[in-house]
């Protein structure tokens, strides 16, 4: 009955919330992107193994562009913090914002390249403007993208960075893929305050943030597709 499904115990739920989110991310890997049991098939371009991607750099300029409209208002957000308990995702380590500025900066002024255009109705500008509604609207669900989107890149993103920048930029390591300090310990702190958070949630909010999964990896996806556009 309705009663046993919702007290079923959740996958990762002893671990924490962030475990649960995190077991919810990683059935939306392919297998090759992430070994798992439950890995879905490819279906997208992006779910082409990444050693078969063939990136350009004015595709992974573009890519770097759009990113960086993502962190710019993930880190508005929480400096404004429209909803308060957003505040305590400020200064976290894991900002993103200024060394993309940078990276951005160097491969332009390295290879010649024209200015990245950031259009509003690119991906970047499109998740953009869905989180800020999200963030004043549904805070549960603005938590998992504000977790996939960091998370994410200390993961996959960091392994996809060091692949394309051995095709393409002589495997320069940009700013994007370096923290000040351990990233495991910002990870962790973040990973804390996050569990702090879900635990004042009640378990309809839990499961509609773990619902948001989907459309995280949606908008990311088709973020990461403009590396090799
Ligand atoms: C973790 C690869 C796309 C979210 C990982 C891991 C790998 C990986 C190898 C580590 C697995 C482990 O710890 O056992 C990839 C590749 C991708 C991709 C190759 C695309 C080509 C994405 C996307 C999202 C995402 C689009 C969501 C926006 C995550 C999260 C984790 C993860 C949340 C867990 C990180 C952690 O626990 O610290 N990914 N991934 N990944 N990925 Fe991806």
């Amino acid at each position: 009955d309705a009663t046993a499904v919702k007290e079923r115990p959740r996958p990762g739920e002893k671990k924490g919330f962030v475990e649960e989110m995190r077991m919810a991310a990683m059935r939306l890997h392919t297998r090759d992107q992430a070994p798992k049991d439950g890995s879905r098939p490819e279906e997208k371009p992006e779910d082409q193994p990444v050693r078969q991607w063939t990136p350009s750099r004015a595709g992974y300029l573009r890519f770097l562009a759009e990113s960086k409209a993502v962190y710019d208002t993930l880190e508005q957000i929480v400096e404004a913090a429209p909803k308060s308990e957003y505040a305590k995702f400020r200064n976290t380590g894991l900002e993103r914002s200024a060394p993309l500025a940078r990276d951005i900066q160097w491969l332009q002024k390295t290879y010649d390249l024209p200015s990245p255009e950031v259009s509003a109705d690119g991906p970047g500008a499109e998740y953009a403007s869905a989180l800020k509604q999200l963030a004043a609207d549904d805070p549960a669900a603005f938590i998992c993208h504000f977790y996939n989107f960091y998370f994410a890149h200390t993961a996959g993103g960091r392994m996809i960075g060091r692949k394309v920048a051995e095709v393409i930029l002589d495997n320069k390591t940009l700013d994007f893929y370096q923290w000040d300090g351990e990233v495991k310990d910002k990870l962790a702190a973040v990973k804390d305050k996050i569990n702090e958070l879900a635990e004042t949630w009640t378990r309809e909010q839990k499961d509609h943030c773990l619902e948001e999964t989907n459309k995280s990896f949606q908008h990311s996806g088709a973020i990461l597709r403009t590396i090799t556009a």
